[in-house]
């Protein structure tokens, strides 16, 4: 099989790209916090996050559709910012309902407090803030190429060492960190009694980018 077209999206992408994009998060990682506030603001946190300097996202395409996406920051907490300043506006009415919610404000919290904990020394501030693949596409080396793409865009800015923090239920993206290399380092609770697997990541040179055989 030909894989998808990977490509970097633009800060000023159309909004249906995120709103794919949004789609695609919610259907593979359908427990996740984000997940249960709504595709709708998803794909503005999404199209927030694409504008942030210090984040980018890649996507995999197909017949014009997303079918995998890997979002990666160069500093989490700078990113939130961000957010916070320039797109408060947009997310807020879609939010609005949810923080009627005492649970939802207590998440909503833990995920913005989340990157300034640290359970491990010298942690970067890089790091993949999501990734996913259409199931289907699964196991066909569509996540191995975003990886390797962002792996390019890191040598771009300069960024040679990430993390990586995935749910401790999210199995394939564990074997696949495992199998690409990186270097677990400990878990985290992002969410109270919600354990997290952290690893660290170095960005590898051109030539020595991940092997199939790794
Ligand atoms: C993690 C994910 C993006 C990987 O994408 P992918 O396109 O399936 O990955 P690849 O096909 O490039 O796999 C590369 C290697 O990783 C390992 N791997 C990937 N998925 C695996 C699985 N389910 N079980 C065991 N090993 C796996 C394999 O070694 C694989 O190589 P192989 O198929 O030649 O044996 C995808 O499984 C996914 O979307 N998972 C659900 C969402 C998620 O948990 N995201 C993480 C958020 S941080």
């Amino acid at each position: 099989m030909a894989l998808p077209e990977i490509r970097l999206l633009a800060a000023a992408e159309a909004p249906e790209a995120f709103a794919d994009l949004a789609r695609l998060h919610a259907e593979e990682i359908s427990s996740g916090f984000l997940t249960s506030l709504g595709t709708g603001l998803l794909a503005r946190l999404y199209g927030a996050i694409g504008r942030s300097p210090d984040a980018f996202i890649l996507t995999a395409s197909a017949n014009q559709h997303i079918v995998g996406f890997l979002c990666a920051s160069t500093d989490t907490r700078r990113v939130y910012r961000y957010v916070l300043v320039h797109a408060w506006r947009h997310l807020l009415p879609a939010l609005a309902r949810h923080l009627l919610s005492w649970r939802t404000l207590r998440r909503c919290w833990e995920t913005l407090r989340y990157p300034a904990r640290s359970p491990v020394p010298d942690l970067p501030g890089a790091e993949i803030l999501n990734f996913c693949v259409t199931q289907k596409l699964q196991r066909s080396g569509v996540g191995r190429a975003l990886f390797s793409a962002m792996e390019g865009e890191y040598r771009r800015r300069g960024v040679r060492c990430i993390r990586i923090v995935t749910g401790a239920n999210q199995l394939s993206a564990i074997r696949f960190y495992e199998k690409l290399g990186a270097e677990p380092v400990g878990t985290i609770e992002v969410h109270a009694r919600t354990e997290s697997r952290l690893f660290r990541y170095s960005i590898q040179d051109c030539h020595s980018a991940p092997s199939a055989d790794a």
